[in-house]
């Protein structure tokens, strides 16, 4: 025998704009005649909107809802509502009823609208209504019932009809929690003393578990969401982490700058510290150069001395001098020669005579360029005694 309610594989999408809101995805269960569960989840997973296409009220986007194995959107509009009407009965988290009509008049609705007799509509409303406990409150218009007793009435006409299946999407979610303990109790006992099977959707997971059977759709939407998120949280992360590069890649560039500026600075200094150092060598090599002409000059620069002759060989003359010690005054290239104040030879040159010469320092040898003698006769063997033991100087 096939299940009173079946739904297989259904999937149902929301269009909000380009924005799909895939709710349910490939949802399948069956419920057979007379069976109670609870339908639970957290809000947005799409309980109601199963109830929906269980219901017939909403069509899904795809898959197949079936009744006693007859697909039931492959009905007509017209036949698809009387089959609803007489079937089915909803309540909802609001009771939605009139509020010009009195209890009876709303819970006898269902009863007109399947064209019952109003005699016959009003008398199953009574029963119904008497049922839920609503005996003495026939009367009552819904603003002068409390909470549990409208949402009594709301149940008693889902019920009027006596329909083989009951879906209550949050009955008690608008109730007080003693009142909603009520509510729960009295479907409970509908159930098992009418036969109706019945989907009840419900937060609350004390009142879930007095059901026979509890159903829980899958949190596919939150899962979805949940993935969503992660990649968006990814996806910012990445931003953050690019953000950070650019700034981190910004301040190497920056200190790339600093760095070559830093050594066009220093490079420029060691130019000019060279430059100076080029300059200074330079003054240097200038100055040595004065100084070694000074000196040069200074080596050929014509001398004088005066002393006495001490010995004489060929051309050199020994002279001890008055300041500079003994020279030796080449003669070789002597070109004047005065003894006691006439023209004369070196040959004449003897020693122990006084000398005034003047000379030049050429390769490290006195050269005489004139020399002017007087001749001391008898003290010259005495000079030559004398002086026989010194060692000749050069001067430097
Ligand atoms: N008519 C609609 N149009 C667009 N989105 C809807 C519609 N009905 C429900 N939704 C969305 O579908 C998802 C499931 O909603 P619903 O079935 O009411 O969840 P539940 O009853 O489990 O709280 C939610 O994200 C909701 O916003
Ligand atoms: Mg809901």
């Amino acid at each position: 025998m096939a299940p009173l309610v079946e739904a297989r594989g259904v999937h149902k999408s929301y269009w909000l704009g380009e924005k799909e809101i895939h709710v349910l995805r490939g949802a399948s269960f069956s419920l057979n005649g007379g069976e109670m569960a609870s339908l639970v989840g957290p809000s947005g997973v799409g309980k109601s909107t199963f109830l929906h296409v269980i219901g017939t009220l909403d069509p899904p986007t795809a898959g197949e809802v079936l009744f006693d194995g007859q697909s039931a959107f492959s009905m007509s509009e017209e036949q698809l509502a009387g089959f609803r009407n007489s079937s089915i009965g909803f309540v909802f988290q609001f009771h939605y009823l009139l509020p010009e009509f009195t209890a009876l008049q709303n819970a006898a609705m269902p009863g007109l609208i399947h064209r019952l007799s109003k005699e016959k509509a009003e008398a199953q409303a009574k029963e119904m209504l008497e049922i839920v406990g609503l005996g003495h409150r026939l009367d009552h218009k819904p603003g002068e019932l409390s909470g549990g007793e409208q949402q009594r009435v709301a149940l008693a006409r889902a019920l009027v009809l006596k329909p083989r299946l009951l879906l209550a999407d949050e009955p008690t979610g608008n109730l007080d929690e003693a009142t909603g303990e009520g509510i729960h109790q009295l479907l409970v006992e509908l159930n098992q003393r009418l036969g109706i099977a019945a989907i009840v959707v419900t937060h609350n997971p004390r009142l879930a578990e007095r059901m026979p059977r509890r159903l829980r759709l899958p949190d596919e939407q939150a899962k979805a969401e949940k993935a969503q998120k992660d990649v968006e949280d990814a996806q910012r992360a990445l931003a953050d982490a690019q953000a950070k590069l650019r700034g981190q890649r910004q301040i190497a560039r920056q200190a790339q700058q600093e760095a070559q500026r830093l050594n066009q600075e220093a490079q420029r200094e060691t130019q000019d510290q060279q430059q100076q150092a080029l300059q200074y060598q330079d003054q240097q090599s200038q100055q040595q150069h004065q100084l070694n002409q000074e000196r040069a000059q200074s080596w050929t620069q014509e001398q004088t001395l005066s002393g006495r002759v001490v010995r004489k060989s060929g051309d050199q003359l020994r002279v001890r001098t008055e300041d500079q010690g003994v020279m030796n005054l080449d003669l070789s290239g002597t070109t004047a020669v005065s003894v006691d104040g006439r023209a004369a030879t070196a040959d004449q040159i003897q020693p122990g005579s006084d000398v005034r010469a003047s000379y030049q320092m050429i390769d490290g040898k006195a050269k005489a360029l004139k020399i002017d003698v007087t001749s001391n006769g008898s003290q010259q063997d005495q000079y030559q005694e004398q002086n026989q033991q010194q060692q000749p100087s050069t001067p430097h």
